[in-house]
């Protein structure tokens, strides 16, 4: 069951609502879109709607109920209550999708670090809500004021530690970074809304096989893999994060360090479905994350992917002085691939004319940087309850 609300804005939100509910393993059975001038503080919707709901959810035999914005904890708890089954709001969901799909040691530390800051939140505002699922553990009584404050400073500390590590981490690419820069070649890297294509391009020019699916947030690390341009000439690209409308800040905080890649590229492809109604809308979706991460002014050409599908013809769109400003092209046919690497070599030559340097190879890791640790045994797909979460916290303290 998917509940969207608002935004006339997005005609395909409710497209993208489906594409989330089914990346986080869920089916959706059915979906009600309502519109609301301004939130009811106590149930986001009004009663006569929560009641239209309610049956719907019935009628469907839905377990789980998502709402396509994000809710506060007393909302969500109240919902929950009238409806008698789970809701999930949109922060939420996507937090699960990248606990699902993070495969890099420091892919989980970030998404662990996202998933705590919002249990934080929901301690505060939401108690009797984690309440109830730790009562069901048949742990405690019912926490007090003092529980709450135990649990509070247990994902501090944990938080804490957490930091610490992916600061470490954050070092260890500093210098690898560098490193890299020290050499004249260049650093290319592919940011996009999710499922624009960047990994499917990405494995084209690479030859890589980092993983691309109908899913979103399919590939959640960022990877670095030599980019083959011509003959003489080789680039270093990375595939990042997919960016979505409304993206939980507390994932651009944790992400940041691995969005600072792109910050540090030399050049930016920004990936575009150019098959999509609201492209317009996602190209600034993506550019306002850009420029919240500081990287708004990194240089930058648009790629128009999936022509395919819109049926326009493949070329490069040149600024007045001659420079790429975009590429048309299908990184499933391979049709404008060619006039993308021409875009990306007269970009290389320009960059080389204002950094000459000596050529170098690139480094091993650059290559080997994508082929990062993943436990095969990692039970997940489940969602683990706020209490189980808290019950892992203390073990790990
Ligand atoms: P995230 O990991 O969510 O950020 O997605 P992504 O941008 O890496 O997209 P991905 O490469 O996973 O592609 C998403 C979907 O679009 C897949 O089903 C691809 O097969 C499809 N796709 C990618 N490029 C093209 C294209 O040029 N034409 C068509 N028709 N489909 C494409």
């Amino acid at each position: 069951m998917v509940v969207s609300v608002g935004r006339v804005f997005y005609q395909d939100s409710a497209e993208e609502l489906r594409l989330l509910v089914t990346s986080d393993g869920l089916e959706p059975v059915g979906l009600m879109q309502a519109k609301r001038e301004k939130p009811d503080p106590a149930t986001f919707l009004g009663s006569g709607k929560i009641e239209e709901l309610k049956e719907l959810a019935l009628e469907a035999g839905a377990d789980i109920v998502v709402f396509d914005i994000a809710l506060s904890a007393a909302q969500e708890r109240n919902i929950e209550r009238i409806l008698g089954i789970t809701v999930l709001d949109r922060t939420e969901l996507i937090l699960d999708i990248f606990r699902q799909r993070a495969k890099s040691r420091e892919g989980r530390l970030q998404v662990e670090l996202a998933r705590l800051e919002h249990l934080s939140t929901r301690l505060v505002r939401g108690w009797t809500h984690l309440e109830r699922q730790r009562g069901g553990l048949g742990k405690t009584g019912g926490p007090g004021e003092k529980q709450i404050e135990l649990d509070r400073r247990m994902i501090g500390v944990r938080m804490k530690q957490l930091r610490d590590q992916l600061k470490r981490l954050a070092r260890q690419r500093g210098t690898q970074r560098r490193a890299r820069s020290r050499g004249d070649s260049i650093t290319v890297s592919l940011a996009g809304y999710t499922n624009a294509g960047k990994s499917t391009l990405f494995n084209k020019l690479t030859r890589a096989e980092s993983y691309a699916a109908d899913q979103l947030f399919a590939t959640l690390d960022t990877t670095a893999r030599k980019f083959w341009l011509n003959d003489e000439e080789t680039v270093v690209a990375t595939d990042t994060v997919g960016f979505i409308r409304g993206l939980p800040h507390q994932l651009i905080e944790a992400f940041k360090s691995t969005l600072d890649e792109t910050v540090h590229a030399d050049l930016l492809l920004h990936v575009v479905d150019a098959s999509s109604p609201v492209r317009e809308e996602q190209i600034a979706e993506v550019n306002s994350v850009l420029a919240d991460i500081k990287a708004d002014d990194v240089p930058t050409i648009l790629v128009y992917n999936k022509i395919d599908l819109s049926g326009q013809a493949p070329e490069i769109v040149r600024e007045k002085d001659g420079r790429p400003k975009a590429v048309f092209l299908s990184a499933l046919t391979g049709e404008g691939l060619d006039l993308l690497r021409q875009a990306v070599s007269e970009f290389a030559h320009e960059w080389r004319d204002l950094h000459p340097n000596e050529p170098r190879e690139p480094e091993d890791w650059e290559v080997e940087m994508a082929r990062d640790s993943g436990d095969p045994d990692d039970p997940r797909g489940r969602r683990k309850t706020a209490a189980e979460e808290l019950a892992e916290l203390e073990s790990l303290l």
